[in-house]
């Protein structure tokens, strides 16, 4: 028998998955790390904790599914987008990652858009200057790190970093690339000009593969410290967000999905790059070889429910240690008791800054409406809510782009919740789906690798064979009607704020 091994690093954990020829889970592992906030808006994991992840979790799905090593026929490698790992000259991690959420490069963002123009900027890169883009990272550890930029020899995305620790290869592949404002979107390679202005040595920075390419081969070290077949091929893969788009179908105009894991992401398949002048969506290099997509990001998605969870559900988490369950299933069924609308509270998912539509780093999270009559489980329910309009910004983007949804895929931790299906389904007015399969990028990074192995033909012939919808729900014609009353509010909020939020900023 062959198998297909998908790894995803997440910002939560890391999973690893082997599926069979058909996508079905064999055996799947996650281990979870530490998020470390040393300031507000700040957000940094240790590589080392990625690597140390990927190999108990490849241990583990080895030793539960009793697969032989070298009947992994290839290895995909999916993980959180713009996260900045800066290596030495003998490959050691010279400070912890910056991530994705990390809000502290606002000044770096304002000297890339008068180093490189902001309409240029735009044109090549399909964006204005993004704090949570890689390029303003690398600036501010240059303005305020030089002795670690001195050192800094070559600069990887999270999953190319565990790329580069089994298969010691530099390299990254067009999906992720997208996200470090350091490719010329259309031609889908490193942009000289973009390089030129911002003082970016290229040498600092590892080959472009397509993302169904192979791009090295497991070393032996690797092959020891994993109990991987030294060889097993590594496809490029891609970007979580666009390895999830495959593992969830999304290959082709028409579909769109909606999937809420730490960030909450709308995402759209392109026949061509389509770009919003205004840059609140992004307009990135698809996992599909000559395709792009449109995602709008919003990004403290799960990331509100869990942060809820950990400071006010203690009883929840403990209840559901004694049960066995997962947390978040007691948290449902609170909020399942709420009607729609909270009772007319509404929360503003913005505790670490927003990106769309607002691209402000500096707005916060709100609750707005609360009186002595509200309890905590109205609450719950107004943070899974205020995500849910924060992705119908997203999806309202799109849609004005001209590129208009036949069917919602929705995946991500979100999507296994019934009610944050339903909520969305209600939001969006249209009817959701989710698939067979929940493992979304590391499905998508496994078929993305049998492509590049010729298991399969082409990531249609992939995902015919792998991917089929599990159940569909339709939006309930009230709650429609409610939440449209609710939605212009809940927009007003942030453009009340947006002043108060800067003052708070300065103060
Ligand atoms: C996408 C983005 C997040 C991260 C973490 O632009 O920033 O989705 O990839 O999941």
């Amino acid at each position: 028998m062959a198998y297909l091994l998908g790894i995803d690093i997440g910002t939560s954990g890391t999973k690893t998955v082997i599926f069979d020829l058909q996508g079905n889970t064999i055996a799947s592992s996650t281990v979870e790390y530490p998020l470390y906030q040393p300031d507000i808006g700040w957000a940094e994991q240790d590589p080392k904790d990625w690597w140390d992840a990927v190999c108990s979790t490849i241990g583990e799905v080895l030793q539960k599914s009793a697969v032989k090593a070298d009947s992994i026929k290839s290895i995909g490698l999916s993980g959180q987008m713009h996260g900045l790992v800066m290596l030495g000259n003998n490959g050691e991690v010279l400070r912890r990652a910056i991530l994705w959420c990390d809000q502290r490069t606002e000044n770096e963002c304002a000297e890339i858009t008068t180093r490189v123009g902001a309409e240029r900027l735009v044109e090549i890169t399909a964006n204005p200057a993004l704090t949570g883009f890689t390029a303003s990272k690398i600036l501010w550890v240059r303005n305020n790190e030089p002795e670690v930029y001195e050192k800094c020899k070559k600069i990887l995305l999270p999953k190319d970093y565990i790329r580069y620790m089994l298969t010691g290869e530099f390299a990254t592949e067009v999906s992720d690339a997208s996200g470090m404002q350091l490719i010329d979107i259309k031609e889908r390679t490193w942009s000289d000009e973009i390089l030129r202005k911002l003082e970016i040595p290229k040498e600092l920075l590892g080959n472009v593969y397509e993302s169904v390419e192979i791009s090295g081969r497991l070393s032996k070290k690797a092959a020891d410290e994993t109990g991987l077949a030294e060889n097993t091929p590594v496809a490029g893969g891609g970007g979580d967000q666009a390895a999830g788009a495959v593992g969830n179908g999304i290959i082709k105009e028409g579909v769109i999905s909606s999937t809420i894991g730490t960030s909450g992401v709308v995402f759209a398949h392109l026949d061509k790059p389509v770009i919003d002048s205004l840059g609140r969506v992004h307009t990135f290099c698809h996992a599909v070889p000559g395709a792009w997509h449109v995602m709008g990001v919003t990004q403290g998605a799960g990331l509100s429910l869990k942060w809820f969870r950990d400071n006010f559900c203690i009883s929840e988490i403990e209840s559901s240690k004694y049960m066995e369950i997962d947390p978040y299933i007691l948290m449902d069924e609170q909020a399942g008791k709420v009607p729609t609308g909270a009772k007319g509270i509404i929360y503003l998912p913005y505790l670490m800054g927003e990106r769309t539509p607002h691209l402000d780093s500096r707005a916060r999270g709100v609750f707005f409406g609360l009186s002595a009559a509200h309890t905590r489980r109205d609450m719950i329910r107004a943070v899974m809510e205020g995500v849910s309009y924060s992705l119908l910004d997203c999806m309202e983007i799109i849609k004005n782009m001209g590129i208009l949804p036949r069917i919602v895929m929705v995946s991500g931790g979100g999507g296994k919740s019934p009610l944050w299906r339903q909520i969305q389904a209600d939001m969006f007015a249209c009817p959701v789906s989710t698939n067979k399969s929940s493992e979304g990028p590391a499905l998508g990074a496994a078929l993305i690798a049998g492509v590049g192995t010729g298991v399969y033909k082409d990531l249609n012939e992939a995902c015919e064979v792998a991917i089929s919808t599990k159940n569909t729900q339709d939006p309930n014609v009230q709650n429609v009607e409610i939440y449209r009353k609710y939605y212009p509010l809940y927009k007003k909020l942030y453009k009340d704020l947006k002043e108060s939020f800067k003052i708070a900023y300065e103060i």
